[in-house]
């Protein structure tokens, strides 16, 4: 008998660790409340990189990328208390330091492209890493801006090109075609 209440309560006490263990996140909770900050951010992003553009000077226009992007995270993260962080990620990585995807974040984006090959469009998606939410929103190339520096290297403006291999000598990131998948923003929640 007190064999038995014995094995019933490590019972209980190991099922009671399993729920615990089995977080659940509400989907569309996150994903409506992720979505304005996703705007945001990549309106914010666009305009700056027009701006850069725009002054003709593409080995600027680099650094203001390189560094514009990292301190907008670093902002939107400051103005966003319940965010943990945001980042870009992808599968063919010009920063491969900092954008490299996680193993699920990974198979995500690959669940992205097998979609959009057979003709869907890319939706956003919800991943727990760590035991925290993700929310992660797919990045098309949708504005042919974005090839000037990520597209065919045959096309690139010389200047720009050597730009790109003095500060990313890995970089995979070209190549792309106008309705490519990029990448994806993810935003971290604490
Ligand atoms: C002036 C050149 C330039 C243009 C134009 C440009 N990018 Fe980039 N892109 C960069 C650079 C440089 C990086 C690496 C930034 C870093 O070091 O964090 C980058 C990184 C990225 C990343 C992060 C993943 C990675 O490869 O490291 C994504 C996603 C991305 N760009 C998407 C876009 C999209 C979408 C557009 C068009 C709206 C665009 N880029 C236009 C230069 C450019």
């Amino acid at each position: 008998m007190m064999l038995r209440s014995i094995v019933l309560i490590f019972m209980c006490l190991f099922l009671v660790g399993c729920v615990q263990q089995k977080q659940e996140f509400s989907t569309e909770e996150y994903l409506q409340k992720s979505k304005p900050i996703a705007m945001e951010f990549s309106n914010a992003l666009k305009a700056e990189l027009q701006k850069a553009i725009s002054t003709g000077d593409f080995a600027s226009a680099i650094e203001v990328c390189k560094k514009v992007s990292h301190e907008k995270e670093i902002e939107f993260t400051n103005t966003h208390p319940d965010v943990e962080s945001l980042r870009r990620i992808s599968l063919k990585t010009r920063n491969a330091e900092t954008h490299t995807p996680k193993p699920n974040e990974k198979e995500w984006l690959i669940e992205m492209e097998n979609l959009m090959k057979r003709g869907e469009d890319p939706k956003p998606g919800l991943l727990v890493i760590d035991e925290h939410p993700a929310v992660l929103f797919p990045i098309v190339l949708d504005n042919p801006v974005c090839l000037v520096c990520h597209g065919a290297e045959e096309f690139m403006v010389p200047e720009l090109k050597q730009a790109l291999q003095k500060h990313y000598p890995n970089d995979q990131a070209i190549g792309y075609q106008q309705g490519d998948l990029r990448g994806a923003l993810v935003i971290y929640w604490k």
